[in-house]
């Protein structure tokens, strides 16, 4: 009888810890959690009571979200959190600004708009939290994750766990190298030189991951800059693109996927790390008929003017304000970067197979667990 007890008692144990705890900790999502460090693209609301920061914690951005302004750089939902949605799970990964009383064991975003690798990007027009910065608040992050475990070695085995999406850069060419009046490294690096400087930048930062536990990168390039409504407006291009600003981040998602390649070799036995190319443009046929025009009313900064009506069909609109993607464009994305295998979007694999690649590593742990269990009984 009391066998007859254990045995009950031990197969769900392992049944559960083979096919559910692993990545249905939180309910049903594929992995137990993610953390998000990022610019405007991915912030949810870190911005909102920084003194001169980028905003957009007012209407119209958010009135296709369902509690609209948040913080949120868009109409709608960003691609990370379409991307959070799609791995199950069922609240947005909290702002780090706003964790009090949420769940932390679930991921933190990080992310603040204006922010890039270099510390003084974008200093000029206001206070960021830049790449550094998004670290230092993570290693707080970490610490009370170990407090809620019970140790940093606990807190180390759970957050090899996590997805870490990092999408940044874009402000490092929009708010500093393509700005000579402001910022001085156009004189000093080359396009070449300077994808260089950041990518080794942005390695530093991704190792000082590695060190307080991450093992699971999505690592997004740069989009088409030279494309975005405000680069066309400043060149005065009558709609086209604007070459000289799409060449240089070219030169940096070259660089950011050598990267990959070289830290999956690096850390072959214990991490992934993926690249998401961004550079996708809509072919008209995807029902996106207006590609360089933004669907809200600007101010001259290129934020959307406050309380003005946008655009009535924004799914139809590859931009938002004069810099961000629509809800309609992040869901395009989003959806290709979770599932798109062999498509040459994500490299060298999708945010699905990225998941479940470790879940069949901790399925066939648990599979040896269990054999020597029934070996040893
Ligand atoms: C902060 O988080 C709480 C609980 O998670 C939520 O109810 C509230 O709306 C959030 N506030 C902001 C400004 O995002
Ligand atoms: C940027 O700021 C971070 C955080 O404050 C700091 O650790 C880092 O050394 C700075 N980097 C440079 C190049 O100044
Ligand atoms: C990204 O995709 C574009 C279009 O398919 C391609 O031209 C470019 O080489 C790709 N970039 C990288 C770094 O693979
Ligand atoms: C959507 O809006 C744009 C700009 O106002 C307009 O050119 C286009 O015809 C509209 N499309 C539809 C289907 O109404």
């Amino acid at each position: 009888m009391e066998s007859m007890f254990k045995i009950w008692l031990v197969m769900p144990i392992l049944f559960l810890s083979s096919s559910y705890l692993h990545y249905c900790v939180n309910g049903k999502s594929q992995v137990p959690c993610v953390f998000i460090f990022g610019d405007s693209l991915s912030d949810s609301g870190n911005n909102n009571n920084l003194p001169s920061s980028p905003k957009s914690n007012y209407k119209p951005y958010g009135i296709d979200f369902p509690f609209g302004p948040t913080g949120r750089f868009t109409n709608g939902r960003t691609a990370v959190d379409i991307i959070t949605q799609l791995l199950g799970f069922e609240k947005f990964i909290p702002p780090f600004a706003n964790t009090s009383g949420s769940d932390i064991l679930k991921g933190v975003n990080h992310a603040s708009g204006g922010a890039g690798i270099r510390n003084e990007t974008s200093k000029v027009t206001g206070f960021v939290i830049s790449l550094g910065l998004q670290l230092t608040n993570h290693r707080v992050i970490v610490s009370q994750i170990a407090g809620r475990l019970g140790s940093l070695e606990k807190a180390q085995q759970y957050l090899n766990k996590c997805l870490y999406y990092v999408n940044i850069g874009s402000n490092d060419y929009i708010n500093n190298y393509f700005r000579p009046q402001l910022y001085p490294t156009s004189h000093i690096y080359s396009p070449q030189q300077y994808a260089e400087a950041l990518i080794q930048e942005l390695s530093l930062n991704l190792l000082a991951l590695h060190d307080i536990g991450a093992r699971k990168y999505v690592l997004v390039g740069l989009g088409r800059l030279g494309c975005i409504p405000n680069a066309i407006s400043n060149h005065g291009t009558d709609g086209s693109c604007v070459d000289e600003e799409n060449a240089p981040p070219f030169i940096f998602n070259v660089e950011l996927k050598s990267l990959v390649d070289h830290f999956n070799y690096k850390f072959s036995a214990d991490s992934k790390f993926i690249f998401i190319n961004s550079t996708l443009e809509s072919d008209g046929q995807d029902g996106f008929f207006v590609s360089n025009a933004p669907c809200c009313p600007l101010r001259l900064i290129g934020g959307c003017i406050p309380d003005e009506r946008p655009c009535y069909n924004r799914s139809e609109y590859v931009f938002w304000d004069a810099f961000h993607p629509s809800e309609a464009w992040n869901l395009l994305t989003a959806t290709r970067s979770y599932n798109s295998p062999n498509s040459g979007f994500t490299s060298p694999m999708d945010i699905k197979q990225l998941v479940e690649q470790e879940t069949k590593m901790e399925l066939e742990s648990t599979n040896e667990i269990t054999s020597k269990l029934s070996a040893s009984s």
